[in-house]
């Protein structure tokens, strides 16, 4: 497959785009710089129809920076950074489904995210996004003004049930690793993209519990408007996934929602986290 024909086709008018032309497991460095160049203004990217061993998918998520670790589950044997997310036929709740920044509880929380799609149901099963530059640009004055002062806490015990469940395996079966524990940070309320200067609004309803120096019975009002507001149809996107589709966002400027809507089918992705920095 040649590299001379990438495209790349914005996906909503807000943010994602499916990028063709392209063999993710022969990419070299000048197709690499334009795929970067598009992940930085489209903010997450898609390819479909790719065919990666576990070694061409960690080579193509090393372009993007160090690889991170999931706090909570151990990875695919013999490659620890591949966290496999199963659903089965009989489960009924999913890995991922309530919109959030991924594990915005660590200190560094992830700079990029990145899941292929080895088995999806016939139907069902996209996941959706939203553009957090759009969330905070679209804020009042006075609202946008308020949360520069504020930061966010943000706690892995939230929303545990709904984020980890049952639906993180490992080749060997054991996807705990030892001795969970509940993990927490604090970051700012809006935070600075450290490569585009862009603004946007960092907290989620799956781990940011309240505002720095107030309880969460204070914070929620304020909390629940910008969570509503961030996911609003305009401001996202929806991706339908297919065997060797593969994705990867930004979690500097995106949420995302992996839709439950497909009990009685399985779903199998793989999923790699890149290492970020402390937002700010
Ligand atoms: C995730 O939240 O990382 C999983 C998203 C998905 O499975 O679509």
């Amino acid at each position: 497959m040649t590299q001379t024909t990438l495209g790349v086709e914005p996906l909503s008018g807000a943010l994602g785009a499916v990028v063709t032309g392209i063999d993710l497991a022969r990419i070299d460095d000048a197709a690499f710089g334009r795929v970067y160049e598009a992940f930085l203004e489209h903010q997450v990217l898609f390819f479909r129809d790719q065919t990666l061993t576990p070694e061409q998918y960690l080579a193509f998520a090393r372009r993007f920076g160090a690889l991170a670790d999931y706090p909570f589950a151990k990875g695919l044997e013999g490659h620890p950074a591949i966290t496999v997310i199963v659903k089965e036929p009989h489960q009924t709740s999913n890995f991922g489904g309530m919109w959030h920044t991924d594990t915005t509880y660590q200190p560094d929380p992830p700079k990029a995210t990145m899941l292929y799609a080895v088995e999806t149901p016939r139907a069902g099963g996209d996941t959706l996004f939203a553009d957090m530059y759009r969330a905070y640009d679209t804020l009042s004055d006075g609202m946008r003004a308020m949360l520069a002062g504020l930061d966010g806490v943000s706690s892995s015990g939230l929303h545990a049930s709904s984020l980890r469940a049952d639906h993180l395996k490992s080749g060997s079966m054991q996807s705990e690793k030892a001795a969970p524990k509940v993990l927490e940070a604090t970051h700012p309320a809006v935070r600075t993209h450290p490569e585009t200067g862009r603004s946007a609004l960092y907290v989620n309803p799956a781990h940011t519990a309240r505002f720095a120096g107030m309880t969460r019975a204070e914070s929620l009002p304020i909390l629940e408007y910008l969570f509503a507001h961030a996911v609003q149809p305009e401001l996202t996107c929806r991706f339908r996934w297919a065997p060797g589709s593969l994705a990867v966002w930004d979690n500097r400027c995106t949420q995302h929602c992996a839709i439950n809507d497909y009990d009685g089918h399985r779903r199998v992705m793989q999923r790699i986290t890149i290492q970020g920095d402390a937002p700010a």
